[in-house]
């Protein structure tokens, strides 16, 4: 059998669970409750491919992209040269949103649609092999049905295949569920999902990161624990059994 080819995250225990990396121009949801790490693992996967030569896009709809920089440049795997460089791009999504004139609610079809084409036409131009959506869920509130949310991530990640780009979408779930999407649909479509948890531990809260579901690879699902520092960024060790 033909291996498919590889992203590699550059997060060393992710490719080594996925067998070398995400299957190329897959669309990953990293679904996780609050401060799990879901927009320091975004960016990082970004930079490790700028690493490899491969241009990132970052689309934030959570935050302002000043706020982004400034929150990033406590990380030493953060560099605003690549910024300059026009190796990583970072998107306010609702900026170009406001500029196309699309509704600040709810958007109709033509709306979804138009939004769709604008984000595949920039990753088109800037040549993006890796792209971040930073929140699906909250672009996921203006589309208004399951249809629409559907058809919106199914397009993306459609054409985003066909550039060999591969994509990352972050979910936002409520903490300590086993729910890996709101509205239920975004989990489906996806290719992938790597999910970020936390568990409590004699009064600590400890981050996980677990491998749920990858299309077109064997992998494997074990929980690690996910460790953040100014450093390394994020760090990926396996749980011992016995200490929890
Ligand atoms: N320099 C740092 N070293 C270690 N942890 C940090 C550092 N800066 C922020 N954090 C941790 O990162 C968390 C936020 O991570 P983030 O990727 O934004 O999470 P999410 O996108 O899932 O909400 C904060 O709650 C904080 O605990
Ligand atoms: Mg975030």
């Amino acid at each position: 059998m033909v291996k498919r080819p590889r992203c590699e995250t550059g997060i060393e225990v992710i490719d080594k669970e996925l067998n070398g990396g995400i299957p190329l121009g897959s669309t990953v949801l990293i679904a996780g409750g609050s401060g799990v790490g879901k927009t320091t693992l975004s960016m990082q996967f970004l930079i490790n491919g700028i690493k490899l030569g491969e241009n990132g896009v970052f689309f934030t709809a959570t935050e302002t992209v000043s706020k982004l920089k400034k929150y990033l440049s406590n990380y030493d795997f953060f560099d605003e040269r690549l910024i300059k460089s026009g190796e990583l791009s970072i998107i306010d999504i609702w900026s170009i949103s406001d500029r196309l004139g699309l509704s600040p609610e709810r958007y109709n079809l033509e709306e979804a649609n138009i939004l769709f084409e604008v984000i595949r036409d920039i990753a088109k131009e800037l040549d993006a092999k890796r792209l971040v959506i930073d929140s699906i869920t909250s672009l996921c509130y203006r589309l208004q049905t399951q249809e629409m949310i559907r058809d919106f991530i199914f397009k993306l990640g459609s054409s985003l295949t066909a550039m060999m780009c591969t994509t990352f979408l972050t979910s936002e779930i409520p903490p300590r569920t086993f729910q890996y999407s709101i509205y239920e649909i975004e989990e489906f479509i996806a290719d992938g999902i790597l999910f970020l948890g936390d568990i409590e531990r004699k009064g600590d809260l400890i981050r996980t990161l677990q491998v749920v579901k990858m299309r077109g690879t064997a992998h494997g699902r074990s929980k690690h624990v996910l460790d953040m520092s100014s450093e390394n960024g994020i760090e990926l060790a396996p749980m011992l059994k016995s200490t929890i």
